[in-house]
């Protein structure tokens, strides 16, 4: 592929289902060799969007092209430079992970000797080479999402697709993942993955679009879109209802919540700011209860954007107000 053609370029892609708009008007441009990631609440569109560029549905609207090719008058040309890892596992529970493996190496062609080979290379890589002789019901949810993501690689494509790789991982399977994903990239290939999680975003991507109800509500490197989202914020809770009072005119900036006695002192979590806070806290000599740092996450990107929090597919907000 021509380095200077961008993996996937999309304008204008539309998609209903009925009278609902699913996805109205999605442009996209992933360089090749990057991470993308289209970060959206539940409902927000992202599966949709992955199955039309991975050629699964068809778009109404749209010019969409994958790997060079035109996705609609080239489709086949666009799956064979493709892989798929879908939100739900296309494991096969009733088969061993060497055996999942092997029945996508015979639907890539690969011949048998060949498909033995990359089925033990993607399980060693995968580190599932123990596991690979036992039948993939019996892995956890973390080896199953990696089994899911070595059967996409096994017909060596160059763009993959990734939808929600780490939601319902714990943290130690979610980091691994990550890793596999960068030792990816860094072997030259492309991914656009979704994920609810801005943390995730920032881990992985170059770029991120920030997906709503079908629309991008923003769309930047992760440090553009953090400084959309001022949200950074140290939170003190105090027992006393005398101490929260004397609390809120040492800090007057903060805000409150009376009921609860709770401030939250706007900071970006650095060492610094941290430092010069628990200074403040230490010469008024308050008793604070506890303390916790908040670092930005999709809900303050919603905000900050769209002028109010994620909301989820059950909520009819197609009149949005346009005022912020
Ligand atoms: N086959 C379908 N028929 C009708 N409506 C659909 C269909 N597929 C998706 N939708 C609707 O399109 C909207 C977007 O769904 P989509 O699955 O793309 O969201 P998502 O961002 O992937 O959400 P999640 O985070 O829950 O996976 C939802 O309102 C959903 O109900
Ligand atoms: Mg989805």
């Amino acid at each position: 592929m021509n380095s200077s053609i961008p993996a996937i370029d999309v304008r204008g892609l539309h998609k209903s289902y009925g009278d609902k708009l699913v996805l109205d008007g999605i442009d996209l441009n992933v360089a090749e060799g990057t991470i993308f990631a289209l970060l959206g609440p539940n409902g927000a569109g992202k599966t949709t969007a992955v199955q039309i560029l991975s050629t699964l549905i068809t778009a109404d609207a749209g010019e969409i092209r994958v790997a060079g090719h035109d996705l609609h008058s080239d489709p086949e040309a666009v799956r064979a430079a493709i892989g798929v890892t879908g939100q739900f596992s296309a494991v096969d529970g009733l088969l061993t992970g060497e055996e999942n493996l092997i029945m996508m190496a015979d639907l890539y062609h690969l011949g048998r000797g060949e498909g033995r080979r990359r089925a033990a290379e993607l399980l060693a890589q995968f580190d599932l080479a123990e596991a690979g002789k036992k039948l993939a019901m019996t892995y956890s949810g973390g080896m199953k999402r990696r089994l899911d993501l070595a059967m996409t690689l096994v017909g060596s494509p160059r763009i993959i697709f990734l939808d929600e790789p780490t939601t319902g991982l714990d943290p130690r399977s979610r980091h691994s993942m990550w890793q596999l994903i960068r030792e990816l990239v860094a072997g030259g290939v492309t991914v656009l993955l979704t994920t609810q999680y801005l943390d995730e975003a920032d881990q992985l991507a170059d770029q991120i679009a920030v997906l709503d109800h079908g629309k991008l509500v923003a769309q930047g490197t992760p440090e553009q879109l953090k400084r959309l989202a001022p949200g950074g914020h140290i939170r003190l809770r105090f027992n006393a209802p005398e101490e929260f009072a004397l609390a809120g005119q040492v800090l007057p900036t903060a805000g409150r919540d009376d009921d609860a006695l709770v401030l939250q002192v706007p900071n970006d979590g650095s060492v610094h700011s941290l430092r010069a806070l628990l200074a403040r806290i230490d010469d008024a000599s308050l008793e604070v209860d506890e303390l916790t740092v908040h670092t930005p996450d999709l809900d303050d990107v919603f905000f900050a954007v769209t002028g109010q929090p994620t909301t989820n597919a059950t909520t009819d907000t197609d009149e949005k107000a346009t005022s912020k």
